[in-house]
C-alpha cells in the first residue's frame, strides 16, 4: 500500500488539474502517440488506464476504439468525477477509486487489449514498478500492449539539468502558444515542479532510468519494448504481450 505521509492529496488533483496544460510538454501529441500505439494493437478486450486523471486519454481512446470499454482507475474522488464527467453517460466506462501500490485492482475477468497509464507509475519505487509490470502482463491479452509514458530518472547529473532545461522551455512554449503570455510559465517556476532541479526529489516521486524501465519489462516477459517518444525527462514506450 502507498505510504499515506507521501501519498497524493485532493489539493495536489486541483493544482495539476489547473497548471497540467502547461506543465505537459507535447500533451496532445503524446495522447495521439498512446492512442495510436493502443490502435495497432492487434488484441481484443478491454483497455485500462492506470491513474487516468481528469480523464483525457480516457475520452480519447473511447472516441478512437467505438467498440472498446475502458477501465478508468485512479484513487482521487475529484479526477474520477472530472473523467466521468468528461466522457458523459456511457456502459463503456468504468471507473474505479484504487491505491496504484495495492494489488486487488490488478485482476480481470477477461484479458485486456491494452493497459495504458501517463504521468503515474513514478509514483511507485522500483521494486513497485517490476510488481506492477509483472501484474500487467499477467492481465493483458497475447499480443496486447502496455503504453506508458512516465517521468523518468536520468542517468547523469548532465542528463538532469538537459532534462530540466528541456522542460522550462516546453512550458514557456506551451504558454507562448495556449495564452500568448507566459502566465502559466510563471506559474510553473512558482509551483517550483521543475524537479530536475532540486537537489532532492519529493518522496512521493521515485522515478527510474530508462534502462530500469527496458530492463523491468522485459524481465516481465514483454517483447517489442520499444522508446516512441521523449523530451524533457518524460519517455513514451511500449511493450508486448506475446
Ligand atoms: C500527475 S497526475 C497524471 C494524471 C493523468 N494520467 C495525466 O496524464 O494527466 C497523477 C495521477 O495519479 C493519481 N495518483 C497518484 N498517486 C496515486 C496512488 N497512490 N494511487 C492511485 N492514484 C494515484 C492522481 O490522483 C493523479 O490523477
Amino acid at each position: 500500500m502507498s505510504d499515506p505521509d507521501h501519498a497524493w492529496t485532493e489539493a495536489e488533483s486541483t493544482v495539476y488539474r489547473d497548471l497540467s496544460r502547461y506543465a505537459v510538454p507535447q500533451r496532445e501529441t503524446q495522447i495521439a502517440l498512446i492512442v495510436d500505439r493502443v490502435a495497432r494493437s492487434a488484441a481484443i478486450g478491454d483497455v485500462l488506464e492506470i491513474c487516468c486523471g481528469e480523464g483525457l486519454l480516457t475520452a480519447a481512446l473511447l472516441d478512437r476504439l467505438p467498440d472498446t470499454r475502458v477501465h478508468a482507475y485512479d484513487g482521487s474522488d475529484s479526477m474520477l468525477a472530472a473523467t466521468r464527467q468528461r466522457v458523459g453517460d456511457t456502459d463503456r466506462l468504468v471507473t474505479r477509486q484504487i491505491d496504484l501500490a495495492a494489488t486487488d485492482w490488478r485482476r480481470f475477468d477477461t484479458p485486456l487489449r491494452a493497459a495504458v497509464s501517463s504521468l503515474a507509475v513514478h509514483h511507485l519505487d522500483g521494486c513497485g514498478k517490476r510488481a506492477l509490470f509483472a501484474d500487467l502482463f499477467c492481465a493483458l491479452a497475447h499480443g496486447g500492449v502496455f503504453v506508458l509514458a512516465d517521468v523518468i530518472r536520468p542517468a547523469t547529473d548532465a542528463g538532469a539539468a538537459i532534462a530540466g532545461d528541456l522542460w522550462d522551455d516546453a512550458v514557456e512554449q506551451r504558454s507562448l502558444e495556449l495564452d500568448g503570455n507566459r502566465t502559466g510559465f510563471d506559474l510553473f517556476r512558482r509551483a517550483d515542479w521543475n524537479h530536475f532541479r532540486h537537489a532532492a526529489l519529493d518522496p512521493m516521486d521515485q522515478p527510474s532510468t530508462v534502462v530500469e524501465h527496458l530492463d523491468w519489462l522485459r524481465e516481465a516477459g514483454f517483447t517489442g519494448v520499444d522508446l516512441h517518444w521523449m523530451t524533457a525527462g518524460q519517455i513514451i514506450l511500449s511493450a508486448v504481450r506475446p
